[in-house]
């Protein structure tokens, strides 16, 4: 059998998404009744990071440790990778080694042709076009706060990025609405929006997005790699703000995520990662568990 990838959420069917969500709720459990569970025990994941990480890198190094396996940590620094060794060659070395191999890089493309050359499931953990670990755990933390997302609204305000491209992906995905709201010259993929059909909307307008949502969500203005366009971004976000008041035009149970890291002040309201309707903590805790789900998947498949 060919071996299964996860460089976006169109890797899994609907039904395979949501039974490792399902399980992510199980290994939550059983991580938060200390029950010892090593089904990778021996199994090693190799994870190359050519961009920073909390969360993605202590979720998936804590996860493996929890299931029993290991986790090497590969910065392009430090590996004849950062060296011009091509990632054919990489990737052929690497997985005669290790049970996965998790990339997060800048290129989409460079996942891509590591998959290619793999023989091991290659993980996707953030490409400047789509971040689908994170959806997995937003997808969680929205059901486990209210259940199914299926004919939701889902409100994305802000920048058409990595982020926004997984949502569009979700959207499809999942079967929820998306309503996106961005300033000019900053839409998400035209080719995946149109693929996307009438599920997804975009709009300038955050209050027109928000109305009866029953999800917000936002990201950073300036990705990493895009640093040097941090003060034009700033000036052309200045309207994208998520704060409590938006929030009051969204549905009565709507729910606020983040992946972040955030930048109070700007994408968000100083008080808006506080509010009732954030769940942002919650959502960035269960990155552990659903990668241990999808670990668990994609190694013992
Ligand atoms: N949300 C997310 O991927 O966070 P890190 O950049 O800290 O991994
Ligand atoms: N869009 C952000 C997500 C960080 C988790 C970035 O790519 O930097």
């Amino acid at each position: 059998m060919s071996v299964r990838h996860f460089l976006t959420l169109n890797d899994l069917s609907k039904a395979e998404a949501l039974s490792i969500i399902e399980r992510a709720g199980e290994l939550k459990a059983l991580h938060k009744s200390k029950t010892l569970f090593e089904p990778l025990k021996n199994r090693v994941l190799g994870m190359i990071f050519e961009k920073s990480s909390t969360r993605t890198r202590v979720s998936f190094e804590a996860g493996m440790t929890q299931l029993g396996g290991s986790a090497i940590f590969l910065s392009s620094r430090d590996t004849q990778l950062g060296r011009g060794e091509p990632i054919e060659d990489s990737a052929r070395v690497l997985s005669q080694m290790v049970d996965a191999v998790m990339i997060r890089t800048f290129e989409h493309e460079k996942i891509e042709t590591f998959a290619q050359y793999s023989t091991v499931p290659v993980i996707n953990a953030l490409t400047d076009d789509y971040h689908p670990c994170q959806l997995l755990a937003d997808m969680q933390a929205y059901i486990e706060a209210r259940g199914s997302i299926e004919g939701k609204t889902v409100t994305w305000i802000g920048d058409g990025n990595n982020m926004c491209s997984s949502y569009i992906n979700a959207a499809m995905l999942f079967d929820f609405k998306l309503n996106i709201a961005c300033p000019e010259g900053y839409e998400p993929n035209a080719k995946l929006v149109e693929k996307a059909g009438d599920r997804v909307t975009i709009t300038r307008s955050i209050e027109e997005a928000s109305r009866g949502a029953h999800l917000i969500t936002t990201d950073v203005w300036a990705s990493m790699g895009q640093e040097e366009e941090t003060k034009a971004r700033l000036a052309a976000f200045a309207d994208y703000q998520v704060s409590p008041k938006l929030m009051d035009l969204a549905d009565k149970d709507a729910v606020f995520l983040h992946c972040l890291p955030a930048h109070r002040g700007e994408e968000v309201s100083e008080d808006m990662l506080d509010d009732p309707r954030s769940v942002v903590f919650e959502q960035a805790g269960n990155r552990l568990h659903a990668q241990k789900a999808l670990l668990e998947f994609l190694i013992l498949n």
